[in-house]
Order: structure tokens, then C-alpha cells, then sequence
């Protein structure tokens, strides 16, 4: 099977390869990551495994709960069956505490407690940097229509709660996560949760210690990344 793969997209964290039918795709998680619109690379032994286990365990987590995703199954360690879609082009940010960018923007203290979750958007476009951009450009520039916009603000503020309720029963605190959706290629009106959740995309800090146990490890060189996101698939109870 692997000598036929066609590789429809090189992502920088995963590939996404032709599916064994038009509706789906496979996504391949691989070993980089990067930071800083890539000025920061390296390649850490076994984290594409790691992701591809905790988003699995994730999106089947969300799926109880009743949230739409793209995914399916897993295939292997690295692959998972996954509907096709058409990606909106907006990072879909939710936040808890004050961390990373919005620190640095605002001048406030990392670890600020927000009086309600926080919904923000960037476009997705590496040229720029991923701008931060306003619900009414969402709809102005046609990335996606008002009532699309609804549908995935309601379904982020569902996945926030999930997933704090998740994590905290595990000791993690849910800072804040990056999540995308898309249209179902085989129902284009159909608005689902797309790509990853794994510690690439949220922040999550040990309740007790604020120990980060996510990609900050790697940005900011705090340790052994996979030492962290090992612990975090331990937590969830899903380390083989
Ligand atoms: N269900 C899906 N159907 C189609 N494309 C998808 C689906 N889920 C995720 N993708 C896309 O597949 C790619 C996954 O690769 P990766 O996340 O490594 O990309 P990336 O380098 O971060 O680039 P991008 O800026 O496009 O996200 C992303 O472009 C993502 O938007
Ligand atoms: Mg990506």
C-alpha cells in the first residue's frame, strides 16, 4: 500500500494523502515541528505518533459528545482515515488564560484568568504571518458566511468546555487550542471539526505546578518535548 501513496499536500506537522475514496483522505502525522512560521524546525523521534494517538483519542472523545469532526479512524501509529473537506482559512483560537501572542499584544501576565472564553480568529496564510482578523472580515473577505461563523463559535465554546472537563479530571488546565473546521466534501452545508488536537495546538499546564505540556517545551526550550506530550497521552490513559 505505501508505494502507492499519493501525497496530496506536505503539511509542516502532517501530509494528507489521497483516500481510498473521493469523500476521504488519509492524514499522515509526521515527526516536525515548527515554530515561528517555521524559523524554528527540528524533528522529535515518535511525536507524530503521539499526535496521531491523543487527536484520535480526542476527536472520538468529541464525537460522544455529539461534536462533528473529519475524523474516522485511525489507520496505524501515523495515519488516520479522515473525511474530506473544504478548509476555511481561518484559525479558529479559544482561550482560557492569558498565554502566548495575546500576552505579548496586550502586555498582560501569562496565567491571567479571562472572565469568559475568548474567541479569536487568524487568517491562515504563512506569507502574513497568520494575521489576526475580525469576525466581520471573516465574512466581508467571503472566507465564510455569518451564519457559518455562528455555527462554529457555538461548536468552539462546546469543544472549550469538553475538553477543560477533560483535561482537568487529568490535572491539566485547558489554556487555550487552535482548531479548524471545514465543509464536507460530500455536503458542503455540513460544518465539521477538521485537522488536530493534540499538544501541538492547545496549551495545557499541569494544575498543580504549571508545568507547560505542550509546543511551548519546544519554542521556548523548556526540556524534553516528548518527555511532555508522552505525559499528557499517560494522563488521557492512552499510552500503548
Ligand atoms: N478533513 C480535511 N480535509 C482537507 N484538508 C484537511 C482536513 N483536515 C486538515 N486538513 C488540512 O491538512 C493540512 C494538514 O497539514 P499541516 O497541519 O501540517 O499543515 P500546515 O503546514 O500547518 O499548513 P496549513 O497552514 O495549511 O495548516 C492542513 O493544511 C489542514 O488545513
Ligand atoms: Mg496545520
Amino acid at each position: 500500500m505505501s508505494s502507492k501513496k499519493t501525497i496530496l499536500y506536505q503539511g509542516k506537522a502532517k501530509k494528507i494523502i489521497k483516500g481510498p475514496d473521493r469523500h476521504t483522505l488519509i492524514q499522515f502525522f509526521k515527526d516536525d515541528a515548527t515554530a515561528f512560521n517555521k524559523k524554528k524546525h527540528k524533528l522529535f523521534k515518535g511525536k507524530g505518533v503521539l499526535n496521531n494517538l491523543i487527536s484520535a483519542f480526542i476527536m472520538t472523545y468529541l464525537k460522544s459528545k455529539k461534536v462533528p469532526s473529519h475524523f474516522v479512524k485511525r489507520i496505524n501509529d501515523r495515519e488516520q482515515l479522515i473525511r474530506k473537506c473544504e478548509i476555511i482559512p481561518i484559525e479558529f483560537v479559544t482561550r482560557n488564560v492569558v498565554a502566548g501572542s495575546i500576552a505579548k499584544k496586550l502586555g498582560l501576565k501569562e496565567g491571567t484568568k479571562l472572565k469568559k472564553p475568548l474567541l479569536e480568529y487568524y487568517y491562515k496564510e504563512d506569507k502574513l504571518d497568520d494575521p489576526m482578523i475580525s469576525r466581520d472580515h471573516v465574512v466581508a473577505f467571503g472566507w465564510a458566511t455569518a451564519s457559518e461563523i455562528k455555527k462554529i463559535d457555538k461548536m468552539s465554546l462546546e469543544i472549550n468546555r469538553y475538553l477543560k472537563m477533560l483535561f482537568i479530571k487529568k490535572g491539566i488546565v485547558l489554556i487555550d487550542f487552535k482548531i479548524e473546521f471545514g465543509r464536507l466534501a460530500s455536503n458542503p452545508k455540513k460544518i465539521v471539526l477538521a485537522d488536530e488536537i493534540s499538544p501541538d495546538s492547545c496549551r495545557l499546564w499541569d494544575k498543580k505546578s504549571n508545568q507547560k505540556l505542550d509546543k511551548d517545551v519546544f519554542r521556548r526550550n523548556l526540556g524534553s518535548l516528548m518527555k511532555a506530550y508522552e505525559e499528557v497521552a499517560s494522563r488521557l490513559g492512552i499510552m500503548h
